[in-house]
């Protein structure tokens, strides 16, 4: 509450009764002074009470008009930091804050707070609200440090002073944690205080109440990985209003190591968000990382501490609850290994604990010398360095020092060379923030010659010479396809670049500036091309009237507004078509019933996310949908996907019979869900098949509608490992070019035998069906959907039917887009995978399964 300031607060002043003149002047004339007193003054005082209770009532309503209005406000503000106290030892008791001694030793730093440090600012004692202790560790020296919170009501005026103050109080300096010195403030009675930081905690956090619960206690272990998730996960969404804290700690000289394998939370950071510490308290000075929105498939959220604590916590606001996430914890030992060291040759050096995010507060330094005359080279195939927004370029808390300091994100495959034999690189992260870190290469080289027998890109790599003037961006700075005299297999773009032919008019604009995709039959600049050929003005896209006739202007707009509908627009439960592209499950609520939102259980994978030909394996549970379909006699035979806890879809050609197999018959197959090595078959879930629909236009020459539906003989119990993928509705679009996963466990490569031991996974994009059609000798439907890359190497294989081809979307939520059905060969140049494009097929599904 407010405390009374010297002429800050009224009280009114009511005008004394005689004063008012009006009053007094009726008194005098008294003829009958009692009768007319007795009558009169009751009505006098009513008239005056009246007139005073209006000007109480006026006086404290001016007040509060000013209280609330003009004068300054007051803001809650909360600090946080940690004391090193090198007058008591650590013991376990300080660990739990139900011990006697925790309790002592609290409530005495929460006065020594107050007494010997605010009160020493007179600014800080007066705003001062509460501290409290959010924990203790052990300090250098067997002392203790103190992890504090304190709360601040202070009025806006007065903010920056008492910011100001507040980040000024720092004993001991950053190193305060490792401050071996003695040499501190001795208060009168007890504690030492040797060391202290403070800093403001997020303001969003500060109007939240921050206040602990027992059950976020937790220790790490060596050689052994716990676990820890948000409330609800994975069968519900996290509550609304939350803030949660999970601190971890682990043994003296050791590190937390702390994975997030799924995190899936609002996308906008504002709303909803995780932060991991690396302290015990919440302070902005050492926040190692914020999160929110998904994990998306190969990022690797690995952190490290750079002491024994860490601190998780959880924000949500009031709307839009999401999965939330799962976290692993670990302890390793503090000395990291890959922190600096003589290097000579060549070889590789990487950020400390890669590929973990780096450590917050860590310096190495390595010494690179190669034979004399000979210069260096250092090549990184990763590199992600922290960098502050507003100083990009300045490096001013992490950094690669090479020549200069280097930070921020560096493509792949990103050459520095240097002009010396020796060359000395540091690394140094500050307290705060951190990046996934570098992973680097170096090697000597003859400064005559720097690409012996290939080409050397003006970025410095080499790469092979067949790969110059290909139409393919081998360098990544482009300069491996410039002046370059095209061949007949390619065409020559405007801005001189060569490409394949069969590129061009594939809706990608692959030269760079379009020429590729001019002159292909549809409109000119400034007109929209209607999918039936139409071209309408530019502006009538989106209009909300169907300008082209068949609807496809209002189809792919960014905002959702009713429109007429047609076949290509999205239909609401209620029958109204909104125009937005893919509005199903995005997040947004389109449909005025919210329908588009409704049946969203799906396609979020609830796990890790970062062969198939040419793909890598995937983690565990990472494509929780993807099903391995066994036959009783020959083992893993082809893939399916979850859609429901009861159906699957899978290929159509999977599920025919032969002369040999009797694919057709339910009782042949053994379904495994949850399954990632196929020689772990015992920890994946085991079903049987009830009923299997092969679609009945399914046509074995020509795998037109190769897509089919098996019905399990028991609902599965949906986890983490087994998890629906979601339908896309008729009117999804993916877009040529778009980036998608196949995954499956069939075979590595065209020519051997064996299946794929560990799921793999693969990148591919879809391609364009006029493209895809040439190129694969006029056999596609436009019931299929290609994918693939054409250069070669990545794609699906036998083994790999059935399996999903799953896009993400807007939201990072996957959706089937394709059924692996057919290709020629596997991985081959120029010739894609071949999809069954399963928006074809919504609707079947939905009549045929209910889903
Ligand atoms: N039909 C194959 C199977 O039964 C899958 C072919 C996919 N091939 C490809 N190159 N994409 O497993």
């Amino acid at each position: 509450m407010d405390r009374p300031e010297s002429g800050e607060k009224h009280h009114p002043k009511l005008p004394p009764q005689g004063d008012a003149p009006g009053l007094l002047e009726q008194f005098l004339p008294a003829y009958d002074g009692k009768m007319v007193q007795k009558r009169r003054i009751p009505r006098m005082a009513l008239v005056a009470i009246v007139l005073a209770s209006i000007a109480v009532v006026a006086l404290v309503t001016g007040l509060l008009v000013w209280h609330f209005h003009f004068r300054p406000g007051k803001v809650r503000k909360m600090y946080s930091g940690y004391l090193t106290i090198s007058s008591h030892t650590f013991s376990d008791a300080y660990e739990n804050y139900n011990s006697t001694e925790y309790k002592e030793l609290a409530t005495k730093v929460s006065k020594q707070l107050y007494t010997s440090i605010y009160k020493q600012n007179g600014w800080l004692s007066r705003y001062h609200v509460v501290s409290s202790v959010q924990g203790f560790s052990e300090g250098s020296d067997n002392g203790i440090i103190a992890y504090y919170l304190s709360e601040f009501n202070v009025r806006e005026n007065r903010l920056s002073l008492v910011e100001e103050a507040l980040d000024k109080l720092m004993v001991g300096g950053e190193t305060a944690r490792q401050s071996r010195s003695g040499i501190g403030r001795t208060t009168d009675n007890s504690l030492i205080i040797v060391g202290m930081t403070s800093g403001a905690v997020d303001a969003r956090l500060a109007a939240k109440n921050l206040k602990r619960s027992s059950e976020r206690l937790l220790h790490a272990h060596a050689n052994q990985t716990d676990s820890f998730r948000s409330p609800g996960f994975p069968e519900s969404s996290y509550p609304s209003n939350l803030y949660k804290e999970w601190q971890i700690r682990a043994d003296p000289e050791h590190r937390i190591r702390l994975e997030f394998d799924v995190l899936d939370l609002e996308k906008d950071c504002r709303n909803d968000f995780i932060k991991v510490y690396d302290s015990l308290a919440p302070t902005e000075k050492q926040v190692i990382t914020e999160k929110c929105g998904i994990r998306l498939p190969g990022e690797r959220f690995i952190f490290l501490s750079s002491g024994n604590v860490m601190l998780v916590t959880l924000y949500t606001n009031e709307e839009k609850n999401f999965p939330g996430f799962r976290a692993f914890y670990s302890q390793v030992p503090g000395k990291i290994k890959e922190c600096g060291g003589e290097l000579t040759a060549g070889g590789t050096f990487t950020s400390p604990g890669f590929p973990s995010h780096y450590p917050p507060n860590i310096e190495c330094v390595w010494n690179i010398e190669v034979p004399q005359g000979k210069h260096i080279k250092v090549k990184f195939n990763k590199f992600s360095i922290h960098s502050p927004e507003e100083k990009p370029l300045d490096c001013p808390t992490d950094y690669l020092e090479l020549k200069y300091r280097i930070c921020g994100e560096k493509p792949p495959k990103t050459v520095y060379s240097i002009k010396s034999n020796r060359a000395t690189v540091k690394f140094h992260s500050d307290m705060s923030h951190v990046g996934e870190g570098f992973s680097g290469e170096f090697e000597a080289f003859e400064p005559a010659d720097p690409c012996p027998g290939k080409f050397q890109c003006d970025n410095d790599l080499c790469v092979s010479t067949n790969l110059k003037c290909d139409g393919y961006n081998d360098c990544g700075d482009m300069s491996d396809e410039r002046g370059c005299s095209c061949n007949d297999t390619q065409i020559k773009c405007k801005n001189g670049f060569c490409k394949p032919r069969f590129w061009s008019c594939d809706g990608v604009n692959d030269c760079g500036d379009n020429t590729d995709e001019e002159n292909c039959g549809k409109c000119k600049a400034s007109f929209f091309t209607c999918r039936n050929g139409r071209c309408i003005y530019a502006q009538k896209e989106c209009n909300g009237y169907n300008d082209c006739g068949d609807g496809s202007d209002e189809s792919q707009c960014e905002k959702s507004i009713v429109v007429r509908c047609s076949d290509i627009s999205y239909k609401c439960k209620n029958n109204q078509c909104i125009s937005k592209l893919n509005p199903m499950c995005d997040g947004e609520k389109d449909c005025e019933d919210g329908s588009d939102e409704a049946e969203c259980k799906c396609g979020i994978k609830p796990y890790k996310s970062s062969r198939i030909v040419g793909g890598k394996d995937s983690n565990e549970g990472e494509w929780p949908w993807q099903v391995s379909l066994h036959t009783k006699t020959q083992g893993h035979v082809c893939g399916a996907s979850v859609i429901s806890n009861r159906w699957l879809v899978t290929a159509a050609h999977c599920v025919q019979d032969n002369e040999k197999y009797r694919y057709s018959e339910p009782d042949q197959w053994e379904v495994y869900l949850g399954l990632h090595t196929q020689s772990e078959t015992s920890k994946a879930t085991l079903k049987s098949v009830n009923r299997i629909i092969s679609h009945p236009r399914y046509d074995r020459i020509s795998y037109d509608n190769d897509i089919a539906l098996m019905e399990l003989d028991s609902p599965v119990t949906l986890n983490q490992n087994v998890w629906p993928i979601c339908l896309p509705e008729p009117t999804h679009d993916f877009q040529t070019g778009k980036a998608v996963w196949i995954t499956g466990w069939g075979k590595l490569r065209e020519e051997i035998e064996s299946v794929a031991p560990v799921l793999q996974k693969a990148e591919v994009r879809i391609i364009n069906v006029t493209v895809c059609s040439r190129l694969m000798d006029d056999g596609i439907t436009p019931r299929m959907i290609c994918a693939g890359v054409l250069s070669g190497g990545i794609d699906a294989c036998q083994g790999d039917s059935g399996g999903p081809m799953s896009s993400a979307e807007e939201n990072g939520r996957m959706f089937l887009a394709g059924v692996v059905s057919w290709g020629d060969g596997c991985g081959r140049k120029n010739r894609p995978g071949v999809y069954t494009r399963v928006t074809e097929y919504r609707n079947w599904i939905r009549e045929m399964t209910g889903v």
